[in-house]
């Protein structure tokens, strides 16, 4: 299995260029399969779960065609790829498929708008947290469904199809209002989605779904309104840049110094994340062709934090965060408020030598003056990433092992950072 090793290497400079957004790029895949006509994806990052994701879609009978380059290379620029279920072959997303990623349980809504059944193994994806499927069950019941689990699968029904309701999410989540969203788009009369997530992912993909047909207000507040229509058609839709990865390389920068820019990167995406930077002692420049990100000559700040649904602090964020704050130059906060088991990064920061003790769902971090490389394990994504971080500044070599979760989420990352004058590199074992 790969393994990245990093080893520190002073300032970043330069330009890193935003890949589409992963969160985005999912649930626009999955929405080809509302429709027998052709959904256009421009700007598709090249990633694991992006692939995975293609394998499920094409068991139920989606045709895909990479514009330019296969599927697989590498290249510069995000892709364009051509989606088409003219035919749901099969409503059933297997166990061995759905197991590796979380948001392929999604397929249902689209599953069960336009076929009126789905049978959708329990979901996998990164250990951080229960993450139960009780509200998907809910919100699509409230839609009329007839939902059960029968032996690790979710076995959903809908004979004559979906029908408009009024539905309050007891809590925010981002999956099950993508899915009560696309699932919606077909039903008949009118959907009220209360307590919706309002992340700019759900936008783009409210974005899409209008393009494709569908009638659809008030995507990004917590309130979305849908008109059910017959069907959908064909369109075309550019996936979001990465909000993510974004932050991900603005703390990387935080914490190396130097001065990059984050190429096509949108800050109304992130602004939160953005103004805890700068309390944190970065210099974030906000331009028309990205965000430049640069520290020099100051100190990393203490600055708590709070994960929260968006626009709050991202969870996905919370980790590279606490890599940043290891090297502050006192004690902050870090409260984790979504998952209720996205600490384990916390050992392993532990081992190059951070100062973290941990009460409850807060991470109290005090900053030390320098890190020592050592060997690391992930184990999820996010996680992952933030061990980069923390190896980017650490005296000697960092080893990170089970690369594939970085690869799951982050494009070219060694490419990214070495362009920029990190000491980083991906050994084959
Ligand atoms: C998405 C993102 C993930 C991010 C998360 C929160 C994608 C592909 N993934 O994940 O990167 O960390 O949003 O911003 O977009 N929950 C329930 N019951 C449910 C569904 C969720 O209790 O039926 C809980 C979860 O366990 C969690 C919280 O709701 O505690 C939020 O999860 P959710 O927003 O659903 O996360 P995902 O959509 O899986």
């Amino acid at each position: 299995m790969d393994k990245i090793v990093v080893t520190g290497n002073g300032p970043l400079n330069g330009v890193i260029p935003i890949s589409g957004a992963k969160n985005a790029a999912l649930p626009l895949m999955i929405a080809s399969l509302l429709t027998s006509d052709k959904l256009i994806l421009d700007n598709l990052p090249h990633l694991a779960d992006v692939e995975s994701l293609i394998r499920i879609l094409t068991n139920h009978g989606v045709d895909y065609k990479v514009e330019g380059k296969r599927l697989g290379q590498n290249g510069g620029e995000g892709r364009t790829v051509h989606f088409r279920a003219g035919e749901i072959v099969d409503t059933t997303a297997p166990y061995e498929l759905v197991s590796r990623m979380r948001a392929s349980f999604w397929v249902i809504g689209p599953l069960l708008a336009r076929m009126h059944e789905a049978r959708v193994s329990l979901p996998g994806g990164c250990a951080i947290g229960t993450r139960p499927v009780d509200l998907f069950i809910d919100s699509l019941q409230a839609l009329g469904a007839n939902m059960d689990v029968e032996a690790g699968y979710v076995v959903a029904s809908a004979k004559g199809g979906l029908r408009g309701t009024r539905y309050r999410f007891p809590k925010v989540s981002v999956g099950a209002t993508h899915v009560a969203m696309m699932a919606a788009t077909l039903a008949k009369g009118e959907t009220v989605l209360e307590n919706a997530a309002r992340e700019p992912e759900v936008v783009d993909l409210a974005k899409c779904l209008v393009a494709m047909g569908a009638k659809i207000s008030g995507a990004g507040t917590s309130t979305i309104t849908i008109d059910g229509v017959d069907e959908l058609h064909g369109a075309r839709h550019s996936v979001l840049p990465d909000r993510i990865e974004t932050g991900t390389y603005a703390m990387a920068v935080a914490m190396t110094g130097g001065d990059v820019l984050l190429q096509g990167a949108e800050a109304g995406l992130l602004d939160n994340a953005l103004d805890v930077l700068r309390a944190a002692g970065a210099t974030i420049d906000v331009r028309n062709d990205g965000i430049r990100v640069a520290r020099n000559g100051s100190d990393i700040q203490p600055v708590d934090v709070t994960t929260e649904p968006f626009p709050g602090f991202p969870t996905d964020l919370q980790a590279q965060f606490m890599a940043l704050m290891t090297r502050a130059g006192g004690t902050s906060r870090i409260t984790e408020t979504i998952f209720e088991n996205r600490f384990m990064h916390v050992q392993e920061l532990a081992r190059l030598g951070a100062r973290i003790a941990l009460d409850g769902q807060t991470a109290i971090v005090t900053g030390v003056q320098h890190l020592t490389g050592a060997p690391v394990m992930a184990t999820d994504l996010r996680a992952s990433v933030s061990l980069v971080i923390a190896g980017l500044v650490a005296e000697g070599e960092t080893t990170v092992n089970r690369v594939y979760h970085l690869d799951r989420g982050f494009e070219r990352l060694e490419e990214k950072l070495t362009n920029c004058g990190a000491n980083i590199r991906r050994v084959s074992a």
